[in-house]
């Protein structure tokens, strides 16, 4: 039997001097001083200085001289304090080293396509086909052990509050979120297939059905969708539900839990305002043109469309005219020394959102300028100055348009103004709650209307009557909860009868007969005694990203995708043999 460590290479310090011990681990770097020989050995732990001095032990001494970076070796020796001056005060092993008397070669290494080193830029694409040595930087060590004791709080928490974890199946039926789904072929039923979850949602809606009353799962996902920085294939939510609780009872739980984790993970940072905010769709999107807003800074919206309804300017009094239509302005302090092509960056941002232009004054030495004002009376002028307080050194910046296109296309405009006013306070987390979600959304493609978040959402009392008028109108009771400008977690109260659920299946005008092959279970179920429940989930990805302020969610995931949706390191997804596809009934086109 091996006796491979005594310690880990983290350990030892000061109080160990003259102990004698065993390290293992990876050789970090190898220094030659003209015969002392330093090694930096390198585990989970941390890094620990080995030093062979050939006076001491000869055979030893030959032995580190024939490591090099990356080989797996045992060394066992003696710890001894660094001389003064050799001390590096910042690691925990920094002031001893292990005068080693003793190396075996566990293994070789061959030289790594990078430098297992923190301070070297990697190319992103070569840390993902190799991984296992990514994940031996300090870096995503970091990170992964953070999301760990993420992970623990969070269980600990939820236990000590009454809930129960329950794994739900991975091989299920569709469940609608919003995206495309991931199909699994079956073999033992020709043309039939099973779908990944793209989240538990109705199996949590039946544990509670089954009298589970709190429920959480760390609980994988899958949704086939473009990717972005902070989206991967397959991902990671903390998946609650509730029984017998209204919004405010799920907000409560899931308020304390984030205050508990960030006083943990983020001690160092303020926090906004507790309780956190609660602010509604329609003022989050009135005041900063967005559902998940940034409240690190202010950047507030006027609306000037009762000014300007009738006024000269045609862009203005013509969106005014439409239906829903707005005209809103958004003033930034020190604004008026952006340059041309600055401006025509923010305008090309405001496209991608659907605006037609994007207007503006500024404000210098006491003289507004603006290539609109000669279509403005100077009462309609003074109004609009007066509505946003323009100063000297600002800009304002307005769109008009449809409600929705006008707030959003703004939106990113404030947005991108404050990052380049460097207005986002690094130190600050900014949380709210954004509730009374629309239900329903028109498609803009076709104008049906879909479900805006997913079809088992409760709607506010007073608005079940729109549902026969104006659906489009009605709110959900459904919450999500921003941090810094990022969605967190998502959720609602649901539905718990059948005839509202069926209600809401004719709305998005799925049939009867749809409904029943889709969702019959729910129906039926709801049929047994369904308590009135509710619930969340969180992106526990996205969670410890903003902890470890990375700037995408592949920096907190051991083993993520890429940009487009391949493991690189396995090389997944990948042909099959023709004999394993056929099993499954399937022809390829
Ligand atoms: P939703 O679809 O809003 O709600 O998802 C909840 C949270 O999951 C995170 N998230 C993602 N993270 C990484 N990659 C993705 N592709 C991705 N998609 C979503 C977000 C989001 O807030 N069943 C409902 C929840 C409920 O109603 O209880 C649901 O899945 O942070
Ligand atoms: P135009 O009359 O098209 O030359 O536009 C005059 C100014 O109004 C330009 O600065 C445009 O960017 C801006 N503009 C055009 N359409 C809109 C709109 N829908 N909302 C806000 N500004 C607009």
């Amino acid at each position: 039997m091996k006796n491979y460590r005594t310690h880990t290479c983290g350990q030892l310090n000061n109080s160990d001097d003259g102990k004698a011990v065993a390290l293992s681990g990876w050789v970090h770097s190898r220094r030659d001083h003209g015969g002392l020989i330093f090694v930096d050995l390198r585990d989970r732990y941390g890094i620990t200085q080995i030093v062979a001095d050939p006076t001491h032990d000869k055979d030893a001494h030959a032995m580190l001289d024939s490591v090099r970076p990356e080989y797996v070796v045992m060394i066992s020796g003696s710890v001894r304090s660094r001389p003064e001056g050799m001390r590096n005060e910042r690691m925990a092993t920094g002031t001893i080293e292990v005068l080693v008397n003793e190396v075996s070669v566990l293994n070789k290494a061959k030289t790594p396509p990078f430098e297992i080193s923190p301070d070297r830029e990697v190319n992103e694409e070569l840390r993902l086909k190799y991984r296992y040595l990514d994940l031996r930087r300090e870096r995503m060590r970091e990170n992964i052990i953070v999301r760990h004791k993420v992970i623990k709080l969070i269980r600990d928490f939820l236990d000590k509050r009454n809930f129960l974890e329950i794994e739900t199946p991975i091989l299920i039926k569709g469940t609608p979120e919003g995206s495309r789904e991931y199909l699994v072929p079956s073999r033992l039923h020709p043309g039939t297939f099973y779908v990944l979850p793209q989240s538990p949602q109705q199996l949590k809606q039946l544990l509670m059905v089954g009298g589970m009353d709190r429920y959480f799962q760390i609980a994988r996902c899958f949704r086939d969708e473009d990717q972005r920085g902070d989206r991967q294939p397959e991902f990671t939510q903390l998946d609650l539900e509730m029984s017998f609780v209204d919004e405010k009872d799920v907000m409560e739980v899931n308020e304390a839990l984030m205050m508990e984790l960030v006083s943990k993970f983020q001690p160092d940072k303020k926090i906004l305002k507790t309780p956190f905010p609660i602010i509604t769709w329609q003022e989050a999107m009135n005041n900063y043109g967005s559902d998940k807003p940034d409240l690190r800074f202010g950047l507030k919206f006027a609306d000037i469309t009762e000014i300007v309804k009738n006024c000269g300017f045609k862009v203005f009094a013509d969106a005014v005219s439409k239906k829903d239509g707005v005209v809103k302005a958004l003033r930034v302090p020190g604004g008026a020394s952006y340059t041309r092509k600055e401006i025509d960056e923010f305008t090309e941002t405001a496209k991608i959102y659907g605006a037609k232009g994007l207007a503006y004054a500024t404000k210098n030495g006491g003289e507004v300028k603006s290539p609109i004002l000669k279509f403005l009376s100077s009462d309609e002028q003074k109004a609009i100055f007066d509505a946003v307080s323009l100063e000297d050194g600002d800009i304002v910046f307005f769109a008009a348009d449809e409600f929705r296109t006008a707030c959003e296309s703004l939106g990113a405009v404030r947005l991108a103004c404050a990052r380049s006013q460097k207005l986002m306070d690094e130190s600050l987390l900014a949380f709210c709650w954004v509730i009374h979600f629309p239900m329903f959304e028109m498609s803009k493609e076709d104008g049906s209307i879909n479900a805006a978040h997913h079809p088992f959402c409760s709607i506010q009392e007073e608005d079940i009557p729109l549902l026969g008028t104006d659906p489009l109108k009605a709110r959900a009771k459904a919450y999500d909860f921003v941090m810094n400008g990022v969605e967190v977690a998502g959720g609602s109260i649901r539905i718990h009868t059948p005839e509202l659920q069926s209600k809401i299946f004719d709305i998005l005008r799925i049939s009867k007969d749809d409904a029943n092959k889709r969702f019959g279970h729910m129906l039926e179920a709801f049929q047994y005694g369904a308590p009135p429940h509710g619930g969340i989930a969180w992106g526990l990805d996205r969670l410890v990203m903003i902890f470890q302020g990375e700037p995408n969610i592949r920096e907190v995931i051991a083993f993520p995708k890429d940009q487009r949706a391949r493991d690189l390191m396995l090389d997944a997804p990948s042909q099959m043999p023709e004999a394993q596809v056929k099993e499954l009934h399937i022809k390829l086109a």
